[in-house]
Protein backbone atom coordinates (compact mmCIF):
# COMPACT_ATOMS: atom_id res chain seq x y z
CA UNK A 1 0.00 0.00 0.00
CA UNK A 2 1.34 3.37 -0.95
CA UNK A 3 2.35 5.20 1.99
CA UNK A 4 0.81 8.94 1.22
CA UNK A 5 -2.72 8.20 0.38
CA UNK A 6 -3.72 12.02 0.22
CA UNK A 7 -1.71 14.65 -0.85
CA UNK A 8 -0.74 17.29 1.78
CA UNK A 9 -2.01 20.88 0.99
CA UNK A 10 1.66 20.96 -0.66
CA UNK A 11 2.98 17.62 -2.44
CA UNK A 12 5.65 16.93 0.64
CA UNK A 13 9.20 15.66 -0.50
CA UNK A 14 8.95 12.77 2.04
CA UNK A 15 6.76 9.46 0.89
CA UNK A 16 6.41 8.45 4.46
CA UNK A 17 3.09 7.81 6.28
CA UNK A 18 3.94 7.75 10.43
CA UNK A 19 1.54 4.90 11.96
CA UNK A 20 2.58 5.30 15.23
CA UNK A 21 5.49 6.76 17.81
CA UNK A 22 6.82 5.42 21.01
CA UNK A 23 10.12 7.32 22.66
CA UNK A 24 12.43 8.66 19.81
CA UNK A 25 11.07 6.35 17.16
CA UNK A 26 8.60 6.91 14.53
CA UNK A 27 6.91 3.87 13.14
CA UNK A 28 5.49 3.66 9.23
CA UNK A 29 2.29 2.04 8.20
CA UNK A 30 5.05 -0.49 5.43
CA UNK A 31 6.88 -1.47 8.90
CA UNK A 32 10.17 1.08 9.28
CA UNK A 33 11.13 2.05 12.52
CA UNK A 34 12.77 5.59 12.61
CA UNK A 35 15.22 7.23 14.85
CA UNK A 36 13.71 10.65 15.40
CA UNK A 37 17.07 12.55 15.46
CA UNK A 38 15.28 16.20 14.95
CA UNK A 39 13.14 15.30 17.62
CA UNK A 40 10.22 16.54 14.80
CA UNK A 41 10.32 20.09 14.71
CA UNK A 42 12.60 20.08 18.05
CA UNK A 43 9.74 19.62 19.66
CA UNK A 44 9.68 15.98 21.25
CA UNK A 45 11.78 16.55 24.29
CA UNK A 46 9.91 14.05 26.44
CA UNK A 47 9.59 11.09 23.69
CA UNK A 48 6.54 10.18 21.95
CA UNK A 49 3.73 7.57 23.34
CA UNK A 50 3.92 8.33 27.31
CA UNK A 51 0.90 6.57 28.44
CA UNK A 52 0.08 8.95 31.33
CA UNK A 53 0.03 11.92 28.86
CA UNK A 54 -2.79 9.76 27.12
CA UNK A 55 -4.53 9.37 30.84
CA UNK A 56 -4.40 13.20 31.46
CA UNK A 57 -5.54 14.07 27.73
CA UNK A 58 -8.62 11.44 28.61
CA UNK A 59 -9.43 12.87 32.20
CA UNK A 60 -9.38 16.46 30.66
CA UNK A 61 -11.66 16.11 27.52
CA UNK A 62 -14.31 14.18 29.82
CA UNK A 63 -14.82 17.04 32.10
CA UNK A 64 -13.63 20.11 30.30
CA UNK A 65 -12.93 20.85 26.77
CA UNK A 66 -13.18 24.81 26.38
CA UNK A 67 -13.25 28.11 28.48
CA UNK A 68 -12.99 31.38 27.16
CA UNK A 69 -9.69 32.82 27.83
CA UNK A 70 -11.86 35.34 30.26
CA UNK A 71 -12.96 32.51 32.49
CA UNK A 72 -10.06 30.68 34.74
CA UNK A 73 -9.34 27.10 34.55
CA UNK A 74 -7.34 24.31 37.19
CA UNK A 75 -5.67 23.74 34.68
CA UNK A 76 -4.04 27.00 33.71
CA UNK A 77 -3.55 27.75 37.48
CA UNK A 78 -1.82 25.10 37.87
CA UNK A 79 0.49 25.39 34.66
CA UNK A 80 1.49 29.00 35.78
CA UNK A 81 2.44 28.38 39.26
CA UNK A 82 4.82 25.52 37.82
CA UNK A 83 6.31 27.38 34.97
CA UNK A 84 6.94 30.67 37.50
CA UNK A 85 9.52 28.20 38.88
CA UNK A 86 10.86 27.35 35.29
CA UNK A 87 11.40 30.97 33.67
CA UNK A 88 13.98 33.33 34.71
CA UNK A 89 13.00 35.54 37.90
CA UNK A 90 10.18 38.25 37.31
CA UNK A 91 8.77 36.58 34.53
CA UNK A 92 5.88 35.81 35.62
CA UNK A 93 2.93 36.49 33.48
CA UNK A 94 1.99 33.89 31.21
CA UNK A 95 -0.17 34.42 27.87
CA UNK A 96 -1.10 31.26 26.31
CA UNK A 97 -1.14 30.54 22.12
CA UNK A 98 -1.56 27.72 20.23
CA UNK A 99 1.94 27.76 18.83
CA UNK A 100 5.06 29.53 18.56
CA UNK A 101 4.41 31.80 15.35
CA UNK A 102 1.27 33.26 17.71
CA UNK A 103 3.40 34.05 20.52
CA UNK A 104 6.04 35.91 18.46
CA UNK A 105 3.06 37.73 17.31
CA UNK A 106 1.52 38.46 21.39
CA UNK A 107 5.21 39.45 21.85
CA UNK A 108 5.83 41.87 19.67
CA UNK A 109 2.70 43.48 20.00
CA UNK A 110 3.02 43.60 23.65
CA UNK A 111 6.11 45.31 22.82
CA UNK A 112 4.62 48.23 21.07
CA UNK A 113 1.85 48.30 24.03
CA UNK A 114 4.45 48.07 26.26
CA UNK A 115 6.10 51.52 24.65
CA UNK A 116 2.50 53.19 24.39
CA UNK A 117 1.65 52.99 27.58
CA UNK A 118 4.71 54.45 28.38
CA UNK A 119 4.41 57.50 26.73
CA UNK A 120 6.47 56.57 23.96
CA UNK A 121 4.31 56.39 21.20
CA UNK A 122 6.86 56.66 18.12
CA UNK A 123 9.08 53.49 19.33
CA UNK A 124 7.24 51.28 16.84
CA UNK A 125 10.42 49.37 15.12
CA UNK A 126 11.65 45.66 16.08
CA UNK A 127 15.40 45.56 15.72
CA UNK A 128 16.21 41.57 14.38
CA UNK A 129 19.00 39.39 13.24
CA UNK A 130 20.11 38.09 9.72
CA UNK A 131 20.09 34.46 9.70
CA UNK A 132 16.59 34.02 12.08
CA UNK A 133 13.39 32.31 12.42
CA UNK A 134 10.91 33.64 14.55
CA UNK A 135 7.81 32.36 12.56
CA UNK A 136 5.59 31.93 9.42
CA UNK A 137 3.12 35.00 10.40
CA UNK A 138 3.51 38.07 8.14
CA UNK A 139 4.82 39.90 11.76
CA UNK A 140 6.84 37.05 12.48
CA UNK A 141 8.57 36.67 9.00
CA UNK A 142 9.01 40.59 8.67
CA UNK A 143 11.40 40.21 12.36
CA UNK A 144 12.70 37.05 10.71
CA UNK A 145 15.41 37.02 7.40
CA UNK A 146 15.34 33.61 6.13
CA UNK A 147 13.98 31.79 2.71
CA UNK A 148 10.25 31.65 3.78
CA UNK A 149 10.08 35.55 3.13
CA UNK A 150 10.56 35.40 -0.32
CA UNK A 151 7.10 35.11 -1.65
CA UNK A 152 6.02 37.40 0.64
CA UNK A 153 8.95 40.72 0.55
CA UNK A 154 7.09 43.10 -0.72
CA UNK A 155 3.62 42.97 2.54
CA UNK A 156 6.45 42.45 4.81
CA UNK A 157 7.12 45.14 7.49
CA UNK A 158 10.58 46.61 6.96
CA UNK A 159 12.10 46.32 10.69
CA UNK A 160 16.20 46.66 10.85
CA UNK A 161 17.86 43.87 11.14
CA UNK A 162 22.05 43.39 12.58
CA UNK A 163 24.41 40.46 12.04
CA UNK A 164 24.77 37.60 14.22
CA UNK A 165 26.86 36.59 16.61
CA UNK A 166 28.04 33.34 14.01
CA UNK A 167 32.11 32.96 14.58
CA UNK A 168 32.13 30.40 11.97
CA UNK A 169 31.00 33.16 9.70
CA UNK A 170 32.12 36.25 11.69
CA UNK A 171 29.72 39.38 9.66
CA UNK A 172 32.58 41.20 10.92
CA UNK A 173 35.37 39.09 9.32
CA UNK A 174 37.07 38.75 13.04
CA UNK A 175 37.68 35.73 15.35
CA UNK A 176 36.92 35.63 18.79
CA UNK A 177 38.25 36.85 21.10
CA UNK A 178 40.08 39.66 20.02
CA UNK A 179 36.96 41.17 18.16
CA UNK A 180 35.68 43.18 20.55
CA UNK A 181 32.27 42.11 20.47
CA UNK A 182 31.32 44.07 17.29
CA UNK A 183 28.24 41.55 16.79
CA UNK A 184 26.80 42.80 20.08
CA UNK A 185 27.88 46.47 19.85
CA UNK A 186 25.89 46.29 16.16
CA UNK A 187 22.97 46.29 18.25
CA UNK A 188 23.73 49.37 19.61
CA UNK A 189 24.80 51.30 16.45
CA UNK A 190 21.70 50.27 14.70
CA UNK A 191 19.85 51.21 17.62
CA UNK A 192 21.51 55.26 17.39
CA UNK A 193 21.27 54.85 13.97
CA UNK A 194 17.42 54.57 13.48
CA UNK A 195 16.67 56.93 16.55
CA UNK A 196 16.57 55.59 19.87
CA UNK A 197 12.85 57.10 20.06
CA UNK A 198 11.71 54.79 17.06
CA UNK A 199 13.17 51.36 18.46
CA UNK A 200 10.84 49.66 20.90
CA UNK A 201 12.27 46.04 20.98
CA UNK A 202 14.99 43.79 19.85
CA UNK A 203 14.60 40.49 19.37
CA UNK A 204 16.81 37.41 18.46
CA UNK A 205 17.27 33.58 19.08
CA UNK A 206 19.33 32.96 22.07
CA UNK A 207 21.38 29.83 20.00
CA UNK A 208 20.39 30.36 16.62
CA UNK A 209 18.34 28.05 15.17
CA UNK A 210 16.71 26.40 11.71
CA UNK A 211 18.09 29.37 9.62
CA UNK A 212 21.77 28.68 10.63
CA UNK A 213 21.60 25.36 12.44
CA UNK A 214 21.97 25.55 15.94
CA UNK A 215 24.83 27.98 16.38
CA UNK A 216 25.39 29.24 19.97
CA UNK A 217 27.03 32.93 20.73
CA UNK A 218 30.15 33.92 22.56
CA UNK A 219 29.77 33.67 26.40
CA UNK A 220 29.59 37.80 26.66
CA UNK A 221 27.25 38.01 23.68
CA UNK A 222 23.68 38.14 25.85
CA UNK A 223 24.93 39.99 28.71
CA UNK A 224 25.93 42.92 27.08
CA UNK A 225 22.43 42.91 24.41
CA UNK A 226 20.84 43.23 27.31
CA UNK A 227 22.95 45.81 29.07
CA UNK A 228 22.29 47.73 25.33
CA UNK A 229 18.69 47.03 25.40
CA UNK A 230 18.37 48.34 29.00
CA UNK A 231 20.28 51.26 28.23
CA UNK A 232 18.24 52.48 25.37
CA UNK A 233 14.73 51.45 27.10
CA UNK A 234 14.57 48.85 24.36
CA UNK A 235 12.95 45.54 25.42
CA UNK A 236 14.61 42.75 24.86
CA UNK A 237 12.62 39.30 24.14
CA UNK A 238 14.40 36.21 23.70
CA UNK A 239 12.67 34.01 21.38
CA UNK A 240 12.60 30.65 22.93
CA UNK A 241 10.57 28.54 20.62
CA UNK A 242 13.28 26.33 19.92
CA UNK A 243 15.60 26.37 22.51
CA UNK A 244 13.71 26.74 25.64
CA UNK A 245 12.50 23.63 28.07
CA UNK A 246 15.69 22.30 28.25
CA UNK A 247 16.66 22.14 25.05
CA UNK A 248 20.45 23.67 24.93
CA UNK A 249 20.83 21.30 28.66
CA UNK A 250 19.74 24.66 30.71
CA UNK A 251 15.69 25.47 31.36
CA UNK A 252 16.19 28.10 28.88
CA UNK A 253 18.99 29.21 27.60
CA UNK A 254 19.29 32.56 28.49
CA UNK A 255 19.56 30.84 31.47
CA UNK A 256 23.47 29.89 30.44
CA UNK A 257 24.03 33.85 30.80
CA UNK A 258 21.77 34.33 33.98
CA UNK A 259 20.35 36.90 31.33
CA UNK A 260 16.14 37.97 31.91
CA UNK A 261 14.76 39.43 29.24
CA UNK A 262 11.65 41.43 29.30
CA UNK A 263 9.89 39.04 27.25
CA UNK A 264 10.92 35.12 26.68
CA UNK A 265 8.71 33.86 24.06
CA UNK A 266 8.38 29.45 24.07
CA UNK A 267 6.74 26.92 22.43
CA UNK A 268 7.45 23.23 20.96
CA UNK A 269 8.97 21.47 24.01
CA UNK A 270 6.64 22.93 26.82
CA UNK A 271 4.23 20.17 25.98
CA UNK A 272 6.54 17.97 23.69
CA UNK A 273 4.38 18.19 20.89
CA UNK A 274 1.14 16.16 22.86
CA UNK A 275 -0.36 19.50 22.66
CA UNK A 276 -0.02 22.86 19.79
CA UNK A 277 1.12 25.51 22.58
CA UNK A 278 2.79 28.57 22.64
CA UNK A 279 3.74 31.66 25.48
CA UNK A 280 4.79 34.38 25.73
CA UNK A 281 6.27 35.23 29.53
CA UNK A 282 6.50 38.58 30.89
CA UNK A 283 8.09 40.93 33.25
CA UNK A 284 5.10 40.98 35.99
CA UNK A 285 6.08 45.00 36.09
CA UNK A 286 5.48 45.72 33.27
CA UNK A 287 2.21 43.99 32.67
CA UNK A 288 0.74 45.74 35.82
CA UNK A 289 1.82 49.03 33.96
CA UNK A 290 0.01 48.39 30.92
CA UNK A 291 -3.29 47.23 33.39
CA UNK A 292 -3.06 50.13 35.38
CA UNK A 293 -3.70 52.16 32.66
CA UNK A 294 -6.53 50.55 31.31
CA UNK A 295 -4.83 48.67 28.44
CA UNK A 296 -6.30 46.03 26.54
CA UNK A 297 -4.71 43.30 25.39
CA UNK A 298 -6.92 40.91 23.12
CA UNK A 299 -6.84 36.77 23.89
CA UNK A 300 -7.04 34.04 21.06
CA UNK A 301 -10.21 32.04 21.18
CA UNK A 302 -7.91 29.23 21.89
CA UNK A 303 -5.43 31.35 24.93
CA UNK A 304 -5.57 29.03 28.08
CA UNK A 305 -6.87 25.96 26.23
CA UNK A 306 -7.32 23.32 29.23
CA UNK A 307 -6.07 20.24 27.44
CA UNK A 308 -2.98 22.08 26.53
CA UNK A 309 -2.52 23.52 29.78
CA UNK A 310 -2.63 20.12 31.53
CA UNK A 311 -0.23 18.84 28.82
CA UNK A 312 2.39 21.28 29.54
CA UNK A 313 2.18 21.14 32.79
CA UNK A 314 2.18 17.34 32.98
CA UNK A 315 4.81 17.48 30.27
CA UNK A 316 6.97 19.66 32.90
CA UNK A 317 6.27 17.67 35.92
CA UNK A 318 7.95 14.52 33.95
CA UNK A 319 10.59 16.64 32.88
CA UNK A 320 11.23 17.82 36.76
CA UNK A 321 10.40 13.93 38.11
CA UNK A 322 13.21 12.49 35.37
CA UNK A 323 15.33 15.35 35.65
CA UNK A 324 15.53 15.89 31.69
CA UNK A 325 17.26 19.07 31.57
CA UNK A 326 19.80 17.79 33.46
CA UNK A 327 19.95 14.46 31.29
CA UNK A 328 19.81 16.79 27.99
CA UNK A 329 22.80 18.22 29.27
CA UNK A 330 24.83 15.25 30.15
CA UNK A 331 23.85 13.25 26.71
CA UNK A 332 24.18 15.81 24.96
CA UNK A 333 28.02 16.74 25.74
CA UNK A 334 28.26 13.03 25.22
CA UNK A 335 26.19 13.23 21.80
CA UNK A 336 28.24 16.35 20.82
CA UNK A 337 31.80 14.87 21.86
CA UNK A 338 30.86 11.62 19.48
CA UNK A 339 29.57 13.87 16.57
CA UNK A 340 32.94 15.62 16.39
CA UNK A 341 35.43 12.51 17.19
CA UNK A 342 33.46 10.79 14.32
CA UNK A 343 32.63 13.58 11.34
CA UNK A 344 34.45 16.71 12.23
CA UNK A 345 37.33 15.36 10.07
CA UNK A 346 35.23 14.53 7.07
CA UNK A 347 35.37 16.69 3.99
CA UNK A 348 32.01 17.57 3.50
CA UNK A 349 31.96 18.88 7.72
CA UNK A 350 32.50 22.61 7.99
CA UNK A 351 31.59 23.16 11.58
CA UNK A 352 30.26 21.49 14.67
CA UNK A 353 28.39 23.25 17.41
CA UNK A 354 25.31 22.78 19.91
CA UNK A 355 24.79 22.60 23.17
CA UNK A 356 22.72 20.35 25.13
CA UNK A 357 20.84 18.28 22.64
CA UNK A 358 20.81 21.14 20.06
CA UNK A 359 23.65 20.65 17.37
CA UNK A 360 24.26 21.59 14.12
CA UNK A 361 26.73 20.45 11.29
CA UNK A 362 27.12 22.89 8.62
CA UNK A 363 28.05 21.18 5.48
CA UNK A 364 31.06 22.93 3.17
CA UNK A 365 32.03 21.79 -0.48
CA UNK A 366 35.48 23.48 0.75
CA UNK A 367 36.88 23.14 4.41
CA UNK A 368 39.85 25.32 4.35
CA UNK A 369 37.68 28.26 2.46
CA UNK A 370 34.65 27.37 4.36
CA UNK A 371 32.91 27.61 0.57
CA UNK A 372 29.28 26.70 0.52
CA UNK A 373 27.55 24.85 -1.86
CA UNK A 374 25.99 26.35 -4.08
CA UNK A 375 22.15 26.76 -3.13
CA UNK A 376 20.12 25.10 -6.16
CA UNK A 377 22.25 21.11 -5.63
CA UNK A 378 19.79 21.36 -2.32
CA UNK A 379 22.43 19.00 -0.30
CA UNK A 380 20.62 19.79 3.00
CA UNK A 381 17.76 17.92 1.58
CA UNK A 382 19.53 15.37 -0.31
CA UNK A 383 21.81 14.94 3.17
CA UNK A 384 18.33 14.57 4.94
CA UNK A 385 17.01 12.04 2.87
CA UNK A 386 19.64 9.85 2.18
CA UNK A 387 19.77 9.78 5.89
CA UNK A 388 16.39 9.04 6.40
CA UNK A 389 16.84 6.12 3.90
CA UNK A 390 19.06 4.75 6.24
CA UNK A 391 16.13 5.16 8.97
CA UNK A 392 17.63 8.54 10.38
CA UNK A 393 15.59 11.98 10.42
CA UNK A 394 17.89 14.92 11.38
CA UNK A 395 16.34 18.13 11.17
CA UNK A 396 17.15 20.51 7.55
CA UNK A 397 18.84 23.80 8.75
CA UNK A 398 19.64 26.79 6.05
CA UNK A 399 19.14 24.63 2.69
CA UNK A 400 15.62 24.53 3.16
CA UNK A 401 14.86 27.47 5.90
CA UNK A 402 17.50 30.11 5.84
CA UNK A 403 19.20 32.49 4.34
CA UNK A 404 22.67 32.08 4.50
CA UNK A 405 24.61 30.50 1.40
CA UNK A 406 25.46 27.29 3.17
CA UNK A 407 23.36 23.89 4.12
CA UNK A 408 22.93 22.62 7.75
CA UNK A 409 21.27 19.92 9.49
CA UNK A 410 20.48 19.73 13.25
CA UNK A 411 20.63 16.97 15.48
CA UNK A 412 18.23 17.51 18.25
CA UNK A 413 16.92 13.84 19.64
CA UNK A 414 14.25 13.48 22.38
CA UNK A 415 16.09 13.91 25.79
CA UNK A 416 15.21 10.22 26.45
CA UNK A 417 18.15 9.00 23.76
CA UNK A 418 20.82 6.64 24.82
CA UNK A 419 24.74 5.46 23.95
CA UNK A 420 22.37 3.37 21.05
CA UNK A 421 20.63 6.14 19.85
CA UNK A 422 23.96 8.36 19.81
CA UNK A 423 25.95 6.01 17.93
CA UNK A 424 23.48 5.12 15.46
CA UNK A 425 23.28 9.03 14.99
CA UNK A 426 26.87 9.07 14.05
CA UNK A 427 27.19 6.09 12.01
CA UNK A 428 24.59 6.93 10.15
CA UNK A 429 25.63 10.18 9.22
CA UNK A 430 29.05 9.35 8.64
CA UNK A 431 27.64 6.76 6.07
CA UNK A 432 25.09 8.81 4.59
CA UNK A 433 28.01 12.01 3.88
CA UNK A 434 30.18 9.54 2.73
CA UNK A 435 27.45 8.25 0.05
CA UNK A 436 26.04 11.70 -0.90
CA UNK A 437 29.54 13.21 -1.41
CA UNK A 438 30.69 11.83 -4.87
CA UNK A 439 27.02 12.54 -6.17
CA UNK A 440 27.96 16.77 -5.33
C1 LIG B 1 12.92 30.21 17.02
C2 LIG B 1 11.53 29.98 16.52
N1 LIG B 1 10.58 30.90 16.72
C3 LIG B 1 9.32 30.73 16.30
C4 LIG B 1 8.95 29.60 15.61
C5 LIG B 1 7.52 29.45 15.15
O1 LIG B 1 6.87 28.46 15.85
P1 LIG B 1 5.61 27.68 15.22
O2 LIG B 1 6.13 26.91 14.04
O3 LIG B 1 5.14 26.82 16.35
O4 LIG B 1 4.61 28.70 14.83
C6 LIG B 1 9.90 28.60 15.37
C7 LIG B 1 9.54 27.40 14.63
O5 LIG B 1 10.35 26.63 14.21
C8 LIG B 1 11.22 28.80 15.82
O6 LIG B 1 12.18 27.89 15.60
Amino acid sequence: MPNNQEPLFFKSAFDLLIDRAEGAYLYTRDGRKILDGGAGAVVVHIGQGREEMARVAAEVVGRINYVVPLFDSAERTRLVDRLKRWTPPGLTRFYFTSGGSEAIEAALKFSLLYQKTKGRPRRTKIISRRFSYHGNTLAALSAGDNLRRKDYESVLLDWPKIGPCYCYRCPWGKSYPQCDLDCANALEDEIRKQDPETVAAFIAEPMMGSAAGAVPPVEEYWPRLAEICRKYDVLLIADEVMTGFGRTGRRFAVDHWNVKPDILVGGKGLTGGYMPMGMIAVDAAMVDECEAVGADFMFYTYSNHPLACALADKTLEIMERERLVERAAEIGARLGARLREELSGHPMVGDIRGSGLFWGIELVCDRASKSPYSFDRGVTGRVVKAALKRDLFVYPSRGMAGAAGGDAIMITPPFIIGDEEIAFITDTLRATLDEVMPTL
